[in-house]
């Protein structure tokens, strides 16, 4: 039989409940957005955050249980993310996991968000039959992170089977996340909110002509494995500054957001050659340093596997471009599909289940922790 758990997320902007058998076959996956509430704000909004989970908690995990074919009572535990995120946020999801669990009388596994960002690639592995190797190195990021570990399995053994994971933080941003500088820079040019999607689109799309401005490489003092992305945030804003030309372009596209034509159709034509061009400049500005410093940490700690996740793990050139570079690294690279890139809760039912087996269950005093280690 096997142990099939109740994941739920609430520390962002998405409210996601899933069950997930084994720590690896998914039998539903419910994420109810709230980007339609924050879109006008630019940015996740925290207090609005709270009262749209509230509303949704107890639908998505009705629809969750629904979709799976499952009773409440079929559930072996609740796995709940309790950190790191937005505290109000993350007190829902708990809340309601307490709850349930002490009417249930079923363990609480409490999960750190980021632990559920790298199994959701473990998840989509072993979805195609594959088993990564460790010790391997593993990139997080997306709005709220952008973080490097090693990661190895607690043990001797080299292939990830279920066992409890450990972590050594290797770096991370010193300032903006990297989907925090997209979303930045896509409000700039009057794009819309989030932006990374439309940005990956629109880079694809720009001419094979020289940039309108370059940008170098970022330069750590120290830690070579640490990142900074507001320098480019900056760099695009003093150069939109110096180039007035480009406002009317901007206040159209912002009308056009505004009407609702959000999409890259319809956002196309309103961007010329010189935007595009300083689009593609950015994102190949903010790949080259994801990709650099994670290849550079591979190979300086001989890991055979790179696991890349979080948001902006669903960019189509860092994906290519950390493809192309560990085959000529001769290391794997494992990444979620889009769907798992993203905030959900069929990660966190994942994550949860090495801490169930190995007995890491939360009692009634367990609280949100909004800045909580990864260790
Ligand atoms: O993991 P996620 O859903 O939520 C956070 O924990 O932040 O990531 C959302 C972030 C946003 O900043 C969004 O702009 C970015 O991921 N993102 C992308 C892409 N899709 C989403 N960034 C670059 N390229 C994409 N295709
Ligand atoms: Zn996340």
């Amino acid at each position: 039989m096997s142990t099939r758990i109740l994941g739920i997320e609430s520390s962002c902007d998405e409210t996601a409940a899933a069950v997930v058998a084994d720590g690896r076959e998914i039998l539903s996956n419910v994420v109810a957005s709230q980007i339609d509430v924050h879109r006008k704000y630019g940015g996740v909004v925290p207090e609005l955050a709270s009262r749209e989970h509230l509303r949704q908690i107890v639908p998505v995990v009705r629809e969750a249980l629904l979709r799976a074919g499952m009773k409440l009572s079929d559930l072996d535990a609740i796995g709940v993310t309790q950190g790191p995120g937005l505290v109000g946020a993350l007190l829902v999801g708990i809340t309601y996991g307490k709850t349930l669990a002490a009417a249930l009388g079923k363990p609480l596994v409490p999960v750190n968000h980021l632990e559920g960002h790298v199994h959701a690639v473990f998840l989509e592995a072993h979805r195609a039959g594959l088993q990564p190797r460790l010790p391997a190195v593993c990139l997080i990021v997306s709005g709220g992170h952008t973080v490097l570990y090693e990661v190895t399995l607690a043990g001797s053994d080299s292939l990830h089977k279920d066992g409890l994971l450990r972590y050594r933080k290797l770096g991370q941003t010193r300032d903006d996340a990297a989907g925090e500088a997209y979303d930045k820079v896509a409000k700039l040019l009057g794009l819309g909110y989030p932006g990374g999607p439309i940005l990956d689109r629109l880079a694809s799309a720009a001419p094979a002509a020289p940039p309108p401005v370059k940008f170098g490489p970022t330069k750590m003092k120290n830690n070579s494995w640490d990142f900074s992305f507001s320098g480019l945030k900056t760099a695009v804003l003093y150069h939109l500054r110096e180039h007035p030309e480009y406002a009317a372009d901007i206040k159209r596209r912002e009308e056009a957001i505004a009407r609702g034509d959000r999409g890259f159709e319809q956002l196309l034509p309103l961007c010329d050659s010189q935007i595009l061009g300083l689009i593609r400049e950015f994102q190949n500005a903010v790949v080259r340093d994801l990709v650099e410093r994670t290849m550079i940490a591979t190979q300086e700690l001989s890991a055979e596997t790179v696991l890349v996740s979080g948001g902006v793990a669903a960019n189509s050139q860092l994906r290519e471009t950390f493809e192309h570079r560990a085959a000529s690294a001769e290391v794997k690279v494992f990444f979620p599909s889009r769907a798992l890139s993203t905030d959900n809760a069929a990660m966190i039912a994942a994550a949860a289940y090495s801490r169930f087996r190995a007995g890491v269950i939360a009692d009634a005093s367990l609280n949100a922790d909004p800045s909580l280690a990864l260790a």
